[in-house]
């Protein structure tokens, strides 16, 4: 039995109703674009003629750890697919979504790859090593059932949309922020498509979805957390404002709850209400961290 026989047929029906609709949307939005367009390839020297030389890269430390995190997240690409065939099902309506969304995914990687390299913006010694450790690894979800997938990838993609488009904004690299920007592009289209399979969820069941919401947001984290360097490289993101509390916050789930009404929701059971008191719990948690960054910081200066 997949995970998603498992839910109500209601549900699901209607799920399935808004997943056709969302892909029929989604397809009639996306551009088809080329990585190879992105690459500055006169730049390219042969490493065997000048080895690379992190010195020389003209990426900060901050925007390097972004864009290594990144890349390592685009090329863990097989787990994620693996774990939306497994949380969605291997059937028609979901499989056409799930193939299209991971042919676009595999861009991102490649282009961000050949930009890094032919530019010698960071070491692709350590960027293949990594991809390989990365990618043996894995990534494994098997907790998140059908609405809880849905959930984190809505934040996932929202995160991921966000933290390019700073990293792009603040590495001072005309072509890098070009590329980053076509990237988030996609993501938005990948967050939005998520974000209304889960509205659809709430018009049907919001205790169940509320409560995968929460569930997500307690437990939220990136899905290149456990990575290689993770910690220090996440640290250095924070850091430098790319992505960290007040980002996840105000720019990644504020927008989402608001999108989906859930402070104006009605007619809650017991269990929705109790769902969306944990969901206001995080935001309230979140916010009294936020704050006391900025009081510590405000001290240092
Ligand atoms: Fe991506
Ligand atoms: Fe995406």
């Amino acid at each position: 039995m997949t995970a998603v026989e498992h839910r109500p047929s209601l549900l699901l029906e209607h799920l399935e109703a808004r997943l056709a609709t969302a892909t029929d949307r989604h397809l009639s939005v996306a551009r088809d674009w080329y990585p190879h367009e992105y690459i500055p390839w006169s730049e390219g020297v042969d490493f065997g003629d000048v080895p690379y030389d992190e010195a020389r890269s003209r990426l900060a430390p901050a925007v390097r750890a972004a864009v290594q995190l990144n890349l390592l997240t685009e090329d863990n690409l097989p787990a994620y697919h693996r774990e939306l065939n497994r949380a969605f099902s291997d059937d028609e309506p979901w499989r056409v979504w799930i193939d299209r969304w991971t042919a676009e995914e595999g861009r991102h990687a490649i282009v961000l790859r050949d930009y890094l390299v032919v530019t010698r913006c960071v070491d692709p010694v350590v960027l293949e090593q990594e991809r390989m450790l990365a990618v043996q690894t894995g990534y494994r979800a098997t907790e998140k059932d059908m609405l809880r997938t849905m959930a984190y990838v809505s934040f996932q993609e929202l995160a991921t949309r966000i933290s390019h488009r700073n990293t792009g904004r603040l590495s001072g690299d005309e072509g890098l922020e070009k590329l980053l920007t076509r990237i988030a592009t996609d993501e938005n289209l990948h967050m939005v498509f998520y974000r209304d399979l889960v509205a659809a969820a709430l018009e049907v069941d919001p205790a169940a979805m509320l409560t995968a919401i929460a569930v997500e947001l307690e437990n939220f984290s990136m899905p290149g957390a456990g990575g290689p360097q993770f910690r220090r490289r996440a640290a250095a993101i924070a850091k430098a404002g790319i992505y960290d509390n007040k980002v996840h916050r105000e720019d990644v789930i504020e927008p989402l709850l608001r999108y989906w009404r859930i402070l104006e929701l009605t007619d809650l059971d017991a269990v929705a209400e109790q769902a969306r008191e944990r969901i206001v719990g995080v935001c309230a948690e979140l916010d009294r961290r936020i704050a006391r960054s900025a009081e510590l910081a405000a001290a240092r200066a």
